[in-house]
């Protein structure tokens, strides 16, 4: 099986390199994507640069040019919700685009026909993390993620996502691969840890915590590797 594992930023996948040692790098569309023959499996690891429209150049290259049949984001998230803490582990139920508004013809924010709010991520999968969590003794929350090209960095915004989506946490990337994975058909799950409360102080903590709530999330995808590749023999 051919398995992705991307993040946005280099921060997100170094872990999962220095883990795995040994990759071929491939560069493709801009990007470097790289290749690990991993106990008779192919891993393809990449990170895809910030923002939805990156996210999906990557996502669909994962799938199309290194044809993977499941894809799994690991990387950082803002919180919005108070139950999540710096370093939580939280996967995505389903996830949204805050930023996409064409409620000025009356759909609803996140909405454009032919299109729905909402992206399902992959029962098996969120299955499969909930197992690890209970092995290991993890704890780890369920959220509805909000995704936009932004920042966000403001008390107000933040509330107001969380109030129009019932999300848990913010990022950039998520609903973009979301949104690829669910028209082609293949089975994705988005995992972050937090980084910062999405508030005022968000950009300074972003900074100190990215590269160990990295490192968290990564950790947990490594067990999530082991348990796909398990199932499928
Ligand atoms: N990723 C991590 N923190 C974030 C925030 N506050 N806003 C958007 N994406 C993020």
């Amino acid at each position: 099986m051919n398995i992705a594992i991307m993040g946005a930023m280099p921060e997100e996948i170094e872990p999962l390199l220095d883990y795995y040692g040994k990759y071929e790098t491939i560069e493709y569309a801009k990007n470097n994507f790289y290749l690990v023959d991993y106990k008779g499996h192919r891993l393809v690891i990449a990170y895809s640069k910030i923002g939805k429209v990156y996210a999906t150049i990557t996502a669909l290259t994962m799938i199309k040019k290194f044809k993977c049949q499941k894809l799994l984001f690991s990387g950082v998230a803002g919180a919005i919700s108070d139950d999540l803490g710096i370093g939580d582990l939280t996967v995505a139920t389903k996830l949204s685009q805050h930023d996409l508004d064409i409620t000025a013809f009356g759909h609803p924010y996140g909405f454009v026909p032919e299109g729905s709010v909402y992206e399902e991520s992959n029962g098996e999968l969120i299955g499969f993390a909930k197992e690890i969590a209970e092995q290991k003794g993890i704890k780890l929350k369920e959220s509805i993620i909000a995704t936009g090209d932004q920042f966000i960095c403001d008390q107000d915004k933040k509330e107001w996502i969380g109030k129009t989506f019932k999300a848990s946490a913010v990022e950039m990337e998520g609903a973009a691969v979301a949104l690829t994975c669910n028209a082609v058909g293949i089975p994705f799950f988005i995992l972050r840890s937090i980084s910062d409360a999405a508030d005022m102080d968000a950009s300074f903590d972003f900074d100190e915590f990215l590269k160990s709530s990295s490192k968290r999330s990564a950790d947990f995808m490594i067990s999530m590797v082991e348990k796909i590749i398990d199932n499928a023999k």
